[in-house]
């Protein structure tokens, strides 16, 4: 279920809580990312609107937001909560010219972006947990999903993002370990622009080779060269996280012989 109000979101003053889509265009400096938005009211999942405007030929760069996501599917099943009027939550279409082993790097890259932007325009300095948790002193305060499918022979990959930006109070059942913008500034931060500089990161890396996003998202890594416990299947083993090699997988150093991995949590020790 979702509402859709663009034609009335030029008259002032309806809710100071609604995100206003020219006040993330006039901030943009993307060519692709950006310029078309589906602005909801409210909706279950960012992600899945993207999939289903699919469906009317929209162009890479499509981007859907919400005030209110009320169903949002966060990684490994887990349900994404969010604060009306608060939280930063959007998808975006991503037609990758990449080969298909190499698709897991977007998500990534879009970490790298959400932490670059941020930095930029909240002068936050945020880190990345592996694989793309965005963590600001030493709490989550975002996520990312990416989805991909293959249609007609092509990829699509839906990427979304969910940050806690302005809530003052998170669930109890995630504020042991999770933060938001605003607890940690100490003050509002619009998220508009936000998100603007958010995407203008993603599209200046986007265009740039593989190997520059790698290094960047390694030079972000809040546990690079440390110790931690790295939870895989069943197993949970101890090692020195290295750092992403060219296809995104985690490298360990493991009782002195290097391993990698493609999936699994990491526990900062
Ligand atoms: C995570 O579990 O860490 C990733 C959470 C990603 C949540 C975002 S919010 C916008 C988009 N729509 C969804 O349903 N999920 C993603």
């Amino acid at each position: 279920m979702r509402l859709q109000i663009s034609s009335v979101q030029n008259l002032a003053n309806i809710n100071r809580f609604l995100i206003f889509t020219n006040l993330i265009q006039t901030n943009l400096t993307t060519k692709i990312f950006g310029h078309e938005i589906e602005y909801f009211t409210f909706t279950d999942s960012t992600n899945e609107d993207v999939w289903d405007a699919l469906a009317d030929d929209i162009d890479e760069g499509f981007l859907v937001i919400t005030d209110h996501q009320k169903n949002g599917r966060g990684r490994r099943g887990n349900r994404w909560l969010s604060e009306p009027g608060s939280s930063l939550t959007f998808s975006f279409l991503i037609k990758p010219k990449l080969p298909l082993e190499k698709i897991g790097l977007l998500s990534l890259l879009t970490g790298v972006a959400v932490v670059e932007g941020i930095s930029q325009f909240a002068q936050l300095d945020c880190k990345l947990k592996w694989p793309n948790d965005i963590i600001l002193n030493n709490k989550k305060v975002g996520g990312i999903l990416a989805e991909s499918k293959l249609i007609d022979n092509e990829i699509y990959v839906v990427m979304g993002v969910g940050l806690n930006v302005n809530e003052q109070e998170l669930p109890p059942e995630i504020s042991p370990f999770s933060s938001t913008l605003r607890c940690e500034k100490e003050s509002p931060i619009q998220r508009e622009p936000l998100l603007a500089f958010i995407l203008n990161a993603f599209e200046s890396m986007y265009n740039n080779k593989d190997s520059e996003w790698i290094n960047a998202w390694n030079s972000h890594c809040i546990h690079l060269n440390s110790d931690v416990k790295f939870h895989h299947g069943n197993d949970t083993i101890q090692g020195t996280f290295l750092e992403i090699d060219n296809m995104g997988q985690a490298s360990l150093n493991i009782n002195g012989s290097v391993q990698k991995f493609s999936s699994g949590i990491i526990e900062l020790s």
